[in-house]
């Protein structure tokens, strides 16, 4: 079974976590720190990208994870300053993922999503098995980001799931 576990910002990565959630008919979990980042143009800019670049780890609101659950994990994610959003650094940290199987989405404006993956692969251990790069979904949809969302799906699909 598979989980999307994400943190989303402005709703693009969620959009697509939603969307692959439904393609895969897997479980979602989104993670919200305690201390919400902020939105404004500006601020969202210093704050967000001091936190990515600083790898902090920010405390998470309570949520519930049964890591026993789940044979494949996959990550979702904003670039930040070229880097995984700092609320899923906490989660890796704060989890025992031992004997998982990895994927990740990746949402960005422009670029910055292949060295993010490097730093995941770093802090996993292992390089995700699958990996997806949209252009802001939400806030820029395109036919180009739902047909790679759909490949990402068709790829991840088990050969033993039938529906
Ligand atoms: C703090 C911060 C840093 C960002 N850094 C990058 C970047 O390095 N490269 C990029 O292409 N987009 C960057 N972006 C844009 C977001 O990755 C992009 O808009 C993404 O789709 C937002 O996803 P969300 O709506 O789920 O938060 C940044 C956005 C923020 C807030």
């Amino acid at each position: 079974m598979d989980i999307i576990v994400y943190y989303s910002l402005e709703g693009n990565t969620e959009l697509a976590a939603q969307k692959a959630a439904e393609l895969l008919g897997c479980d979602t979990l989104r993670l919200e720190p305690d201390k919400a980042y902020p939105t404004g143009k500006v601020t969202k800019f210093l704050w967000g990208g001091k936190s990515a670049v600083m790898a902090e780890t920010p405390a998470l609101k309570p949520y519930t994870f049964d890591a026993s659950k789940y044979d494949r994990i996959i990550f979702g994610f904003p670039i930040w300053a070229s880097n995984i959003a700092p609320p899923i650094r906490t989660f890796i940290k704060e989890n025992d993922l031992s004997g998982k199987r990895f994927a990740a989405i990746a949402c960005q404006a422009g670029n910055g999503a292949e060295k993010a993956f490097e730093k995941l692969a770093a802090l996993l251990g292992t390089s995700p098995e699958e990996t997806l790069i949209l252009i802001d979904p939400k806030s820029r949809p395109s036919a180009d980001n739902d047909a790679k969302i759909k490949a990402f799906c068709t790829r991840s699909a088990k050969p033993t799931v039938t529906r």
